[in-house]
C-alpha cells in the first residue's frame, strides 16, 4: 500500500499494528494513533508548529536527570497524573484519599522513632503532626509504615537545596496505629518552572504554584499503599492548584498554638502549630494485587 493521505493515513497506520506483541499493546497503540491523529486533524499544525511542538518534547527529555523529571511535571500539568490517580483509585469508599506522588519523594528515607524532630535545622514556626493509620472499619494498623516529606518555609525541598535529609523521614505506628513527629511549617511552592514545562505554564496563562501540604505515603501489609498529601486549611492555591491534586477531604487547620507543653507532651519555647489527620486504608480485596504506586514503595 502506498499513496496514502491524509484521508487513508490513520487506517495505513493501524492497520501495521494488528501484529503487535500483546493485546494489551496492541490495544494501546491503536487508541494512541486514532487519538494523535484526531488531535492532528482538529489543530491542522503548520510545519513551524510541529517542529515546535519536537523541540519542545526534545528538551523536556533533556531537562530530565535524576533530580528532575520534567516529562512527570508534564503530565502532573496537563492534569494527566491526577487523570491516571482517579482511574487507578475508583470507590475509596472509607479510604483516605489519594493524590500525586510528586517529583519531590526519596527512596529509603530512614526510620526514626516516633517524636523525632526531622527539620534538619531548618529554621521555621515549629510543627507537631499526630496521626493514626486504621482499616476502613476503623480498627488501627500497628507497624504501618509512613513516609512523610514536606518543603520548608520558603516553598524549598531538601533535594532541590542540598543532599543532605530534611523535612523527610519514615515513621512505624505503635500498638495503637498512631506515629506522631516534629518539623516546620511547609510553605506554598512554584513547581520548577525554569524549563519547558514552565514555558508550557506561561504560554497557558497559568501560576506554577500548588497549595502548602505534607505528603504522607503510608503502607501496611494487606492493604493497598495510600500516596496522599495534606493541605493547609486558608491557603491561597487550594482552588487554583497547578497539578489538580487537592481534594476537600485532604484539606486540614494546621492549628497554631502558643509556647508551652505540647501534644505529646514537649515543651515548646515558641508558638507552634499542629497538623492532626486519621488516615484509612483499603484492603487489598480477593485475587486484588496491591498496587506499586512507585517502584518499591510497598516494601516494609
Ligand atoms: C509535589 O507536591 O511535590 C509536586 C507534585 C507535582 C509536581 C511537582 C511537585
Ligand atoms: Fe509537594
Amino acid at each position: 500500500m502506498r499513496n496514502f493521505d491524509e484521508f487513508t493515513i490513520t487506517d495505513a497506520t493501524l492497520q501495521r499494528m494488528t501484529g503487535a506483541t500483546s493485546p494489551r499493546t496492541r490495544e494501546i497503540s491503536e487508541a494512541l494513533v486514532r487519538h494523535l491523529h484526531a488531535f492532528v486533524r482538529e489543530i491542522e499544525p503548520t510545519q513551524p508548529e510541529w517542529e515546535a511542538a519536537i523541540d519542545f518534547l526534545t528538551r523536556t527529555g533533556q531537562m530530565c536527570d535524576d533530580k528532575r523529571q520534567e516529562f512527570i511535571l508534564l503530565s502532573d500539568t496537563l492534569g494527566v497524573s491526577m487523570l491516571v490517580d482517579a482511574i487507578n483509585h475508583r470507590r475509596p469508599g472509607r479510604a483516605t484519599e489519594t493524590t500525586v506522588l510528586g517529583p519531590f519523594f526519596v527512596q529509603g528515607a530512614p526510620e526514626q522513632a516516633s517524636g523525632t524532630d526531622i527539620s534538619g535545622g531548618m529554621s521555621g514556626e515549629p510543627m507537631l503532626v499526630t496521626g493514626s493509620v486504621a482499616d476502613s472499619q476503623g480498627r488501627s494498623i500497628a507497624g504501618a509504615v509512613v513516609d512523610v516529606w514536606h518543603s520548608d518555609d520558603d516553598g524549598y525541598y531538601d533535594v532541590q537545596r542540598a543532599d543532605t535529609l530534611a523535612m523527610r523521614g519514615r515513621f512505624r505506628t505503635d500498638g495503637h496505629g498512631r506515629f506522631w513527629f516534629w518539623s516546620i511549617k511547609p510553605a506554598a511552592y512554584p513547581v520548577p518552572h525554569d524549563g519547558p514545562v514552565g514555558e508550557m505554564l506561561q504560554a497557558q496563562g497559568r501560576h506554577p504554584w500548588r497549595p502548602a501540604h505534607v505528603h504522607f505515603m503510608i503502607s501496611a501489609a494487606g492493604y493497598q499503599p495510600l500516596v496522599t498529601h495534606i493541605f493547609a486549611a486558608g491557603d491561597q492555591y487550594l482552588d487554583s492548584d497547578v497539578v489538580f491534586g487537592v481534594k476537600d477531604s485532604l484539606i486540614r487547620e494546621f492549628a497554631s498554638f502558643p509556647a508551652g507543653i505540647a501534644a505529646d507532651g514537649r515543651t515548646i519555647a515558641r508558638p507552634y502549630c499542629r497538623l492532626d489527620y486519621d488516615f484509612s486504608l483499603k484492603g487489598i480485596e480477593a485475587g486484588e494485587l496491591p498496587r506499586a504506586e512507585a517502584a518499591g514503595i510497598a516494601a516494609n
